[in-house]
């Protein structure tokens, strides 16, 4: 279960405040698919870097089973990042100079207990089911949006994350490919119970999740 309780985020701009997310509370479950939708600046992306950990809120709690990330340092909250939670997002953000297969198996070179041989088996099988097998050389400009995106899935998927979390990951994308994506997302949430949260501003896509949470200017609708 994932719990945000009365969480809120300021950012300064110069001398103003921006109320990015103001007083969310919601709880998430295991397994669930849940999709994030609102206008744009509504404080969807700011909702779910809160949620993963890559930011902090300025007040209120984010609970992942339990565990406060509040209360983690920040190596705790990367190692947390690094083993519980997949990131998927708009602009991929592979990196450009390493291959394919590299930039696959990076989570797994941060991970504490590393075995690269077992991960590189792994990225390879991950890989190979997203169709990518013929890829793994290639650097990421080599490569079509979608194909991009499906090497930034296989990069989730690497540490077994409990949750997947997805800032638009279909946004760069056509809309047959973007509905590519999308089946393989969904079948990871439904055939393995992986935790799925989509932020989108496509309504095709939220009305697929179990759930959709609706945004307006940093609160809950
Ligand atoms: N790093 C930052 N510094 C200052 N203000 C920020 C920062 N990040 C976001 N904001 C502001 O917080 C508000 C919410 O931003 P956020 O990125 O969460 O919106 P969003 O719903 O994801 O929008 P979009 O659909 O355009 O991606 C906006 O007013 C934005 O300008
Ligand atoms: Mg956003």
């Amino acid at each position: 279960m994932i719990s945000l309780k009365s969480v809120s985020k300021v950012y300064l701009l110069g001398q103003t405040q921006v109320k990015a997310l103001d007083r969310v509370s919601l709880e998430i479950k295991r397994g669930e698919f849940v999709a994030i939708i609102g206008a744009s600046g509504s404080g969807k992306s700011t909702l779910l870097h809160l949620l993963g950990g890559l930011d902090r809120p300025s007040n209120g709690q984010v609970i992942w089973d339990g565990q406060d990330l509040g209360q983690m340092s920040d190596q705790e909250l990367a190692r947390f990042r690094n083993q519980e939670i997949g990131f998927v997002f708009q602009q991929f953000h592979l990196l450009p100079r390493i291959t394919v297969l590299e930039n696959v198996l990076l989570p797994a070179t941060y991970a504490p207990q590393k075995n690269l041989t077992q991960a590189q088996t792994r990225a390879k099988t991950l890989l190979s089911q997203l169709g990518l097998s013929h890829r793994l050389n290639h650097t990421p400009n080599q490569l079509s949006g979608g194909e991009q995106q499906r090497v930034a899935i296989a990069r989730a998927l690497i540490n077994q994350p409990r949750a997947i979390l997805a800032d638009e990951p279909t946004g760069n994308l056509d809309s047959k490919t973007g509905r590519q994506i999308m089946t393989i997302l969904k079948k990871l949430n439904q055939t393995q119970g992986i935790t799925l949260i989509v932020v989108t501003h496509d309504p095709s896509i939220a009305k697929e999740a179990k759930r959709v949470i609706e945004i307006k200017d940093g609160k809950i609708k």
